[in-house]
């Protein structure tokens, strides 16, 4: 394939690489999603937002809706249960500018699932119709999804479920190999995956355990998908879209990724908010390390970006994380 040649279309918008980072609530906001589109990630998905919000909340959800233009091809993840509600919110969305949007059925939080958005969405597949088929009909941006399996083993309705995303017009699927009640644990079902690339003839993004930058290609061989999403493990490892585990990571590589990481986030969010954000992020890529639970304390309570990084420098990174992958 020539290096300019897109890897799949989402509608008319040709992507480019098979790997991005999942949307994650508190993680793929704009320092996070660039840093990893910067890295390889193929799109940037953001951090999901309520319908209700959308109309009634703006400035509760306003720094999740900005994004750069270099992020592009960006999709604004939208939640809800009513198909009017959302329709008024994905209108008000799509002036923003996003290339496409992205219908959350997978969250499994109880607040969101049990009134029936998010997964609860996978319980009632009448209701999955009526919604892709107002916000297809509505907006002049494609609508993709991003499911679960179902809500749990009595009520896998993911074969359906993907029928009616590519009967009711949606341009991609993305499918977390997990039921709403396996929550994050057990192992993600790949072979289900597989089935919904089988059964619709739109793309599909596989998404479930992906650790090393070799579960890449295993996920796409094992199920024929399009793309793999990558969330957790992207975390600790955002170098995984440039196909590098963290044992590959110089020391170098990973203290002027840190500091990239941290300028974004005193950029988008000032000084003092962004480096309490950044904290978490930063355990995360020192983790490996497994410092001095002291050390680590100190670093994570710095309470200038100055001193945090006269600290960091003093830490030894010395390349060898003491887990093989780095997940935690
Ligand atoms: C902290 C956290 C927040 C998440 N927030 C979202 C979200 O806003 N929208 C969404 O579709 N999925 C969300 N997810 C699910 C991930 O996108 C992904 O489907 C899941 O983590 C499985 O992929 P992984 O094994 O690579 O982590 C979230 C997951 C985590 C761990």
């Amino acid at each position: 394939m020539k290096p300019d040649t897109p890897s799949f279309h989402i509608g008319p918008i040709p992507i480019h690489g098979d790997a991005l980072l999942s949307p994650m609530d508190g993680y793929s906001d704009w320092p996070f999603r660039s840093l990893c589109r910067g890295l390889g990630s193929a799109i940037s998905y953001t951090e999901f937002v309520k319908a209700e919000d959308v109309l009634n909340r703006r400035e509760k959800i306003a720094d999740k809706l900005r994004f750069t233009e270099d992020e592009r091809p960006l999709a604004i993840q939208l939640y809800g249960d009513d198909a009017q509600t959302m329709r008024e919110a994905a209108l008000r969305l799509q002036d923003l500018g996003p290339d496409f949007l992205d219908i959350n059925m997978g969250c499994p939080a109880k607040t969101i699932a049990n009134r029936g958005a998010g997964s609860g969405l996978l319980r009632t597949p009448v209701k999955v119709a009526r919604i892709l088929r107002v916000l297809t009909t509505a907006l002049a941006i494609p609508v993709t999804v991003k499911i679960r399996l179902g809500w749990d083993d009595d009520c896998l309705t993911y074969p359906l479920i993907a029928r009616i995303t590519e009967a009711e017009g949606a341009a991609l699927i993305a499918v977390h190999g997990r039921t709403k009640v396996q929550g994050y644990g057990g192992q993600a079902n790949w072979d289900a995956i597989a089935e919904v690339a089988q059964i619709v003839n739109i793309p599909v993004i596989g998404n479930g355990d992906i650790k090393t930058a070799a579960d890449i290609e295993t996920l796409k061989e094992h199920t024929g998908c399009a793309a793999v999403m990558i969330g957790r493990a992207a975390i600790s490892n955002p170098w995984i879209f440039a196909r590098l585990d963290r044992t590959e990571v110089s020391p170098e590589q990973i203290r002027s990724t840190l500091l990239d990481h941290l300028e974004r986030n005193l950029q988008f969010y000032g000084s003092a908010r962004g480096l309490i954000l950044f904290r978490k992020y930063a355990a995360h890529y020192l983790a490996p390390y497994r410092l001095p639970r002291e050390t680590r304390q100190k670093l994570l309570t710095r309470e200038t970006p100055a001193e945090f990084v006269a600290l960091l420098d003093e830490i030894e990174i010395d390349g060898r994380p003491k887990t093989e992958d780095g997940n935690f």
